[in-house]
């Protein structure tokens, strides 16, 4: 476990060994709207390749929970971003996944609950939250190889990486998997909320594959992505 705070104060340090780490690791960027299967197929693709896996959307989560336990304003800027400023969690490897812990405490399932689902877009949008969620994440390079699912992975936090991957699906298929997982949440809001924003909106990176799952398996998709990678690798030796 490392403190991030420490991470700031050797910041320098940090960004010439991020240079390095980022030139030696490989970066799976997997990009896409809500409930388009970023998590499950990350998840799997980090499993089959043994890599890291990085759920940025629950780093975003975490903190709009931590918003909410602390009787702060989501609607508001500047407190959230005070807020931000002054929490300290670690960045910690738990199961080949790289979590925000508060306290120690990963609120796991705490930041599922639709509470936590109607703040989390407005954190997001926050250009001072954004900074400082992109150092962290940044810095899970320093972990190893990583699998990093988002909305902004392979166009503002990795966007150098050769591996970024764009999932979507239709907004009924959508709907479905997230009425399956028990969740109410207005998609279509969210997406608005999402690719609207002025700061680092859901967008298509440069270079990505694009991989529209409506219909497929969560096997299927990821067989996808590993060949994708694969081929890409394979390419780099030539
Ligand atoms: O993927 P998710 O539903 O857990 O994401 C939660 C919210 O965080 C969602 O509104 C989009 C936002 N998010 C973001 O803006 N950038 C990311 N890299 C990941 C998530």
């Amino acid at each position: 476990m490392r403190k991030l705070e420490r991470f700031w104060n050797r910041k320098s340090y940090l960004q010439i060994k991020n240079v390095v780490k980022k030139s030696e690791h490989i970066v799976i960027t997997i990009d896409g709207p809500s409930a388009s299967g970023k998590s499950t197929n990350a998840r799997l693709v980090a499993k089959k390749l043994g890599y890291i896996y990085v759920d940025t959307g629950a780093m975003y989560r975490t903190l709009a929970w931590y918003c909410l336990k602390k009787g702060v304003d989501v609607d508001d800027p500047k407190a959230v971003a005070a807020l931000c400023r002054k929490w300290k969690p670690t960045l910690e490897l738990v199961d080949n996944a790289a979590y925000l812990l508060v306290d120690g405490y990963f609120p796991k399932s705490e930041i599922r609950t639709s509470e936590v689902s109607a703040a989390v877009a407005h954190v997001a949008a926050i250009p001072k939250v954004r900074e400082w969620m992109k150092k962290t994440q940044q810095s899970t390079s320093q972990f190893g190889n990583l699998v990093m699912e988002g909305r902004d992975t392979g166009t503002n936090i990795f966007p150098e990486t050769d591996f970024k991957f764009y999932l979507d699906a239709c907004i009924h298929e959508r709907s479905k998997r997230r009425e399956a997982e028990g969740v109410q949440e207005n998609l279509a809001a969210r997406d608005a909320k999402d690719s609207q924003r002025a700061t680092s909106p859901l967008m298509i990176p440069l270079g990505a594959k694009i991989i529209n799952n409506s219909g497929q398996t969560p096997a299927e998709t990821s067989s996808l992505i590993i060949e994708e990678v694969t081929k890409r690798l394979a390419d780099r030796k030539r």
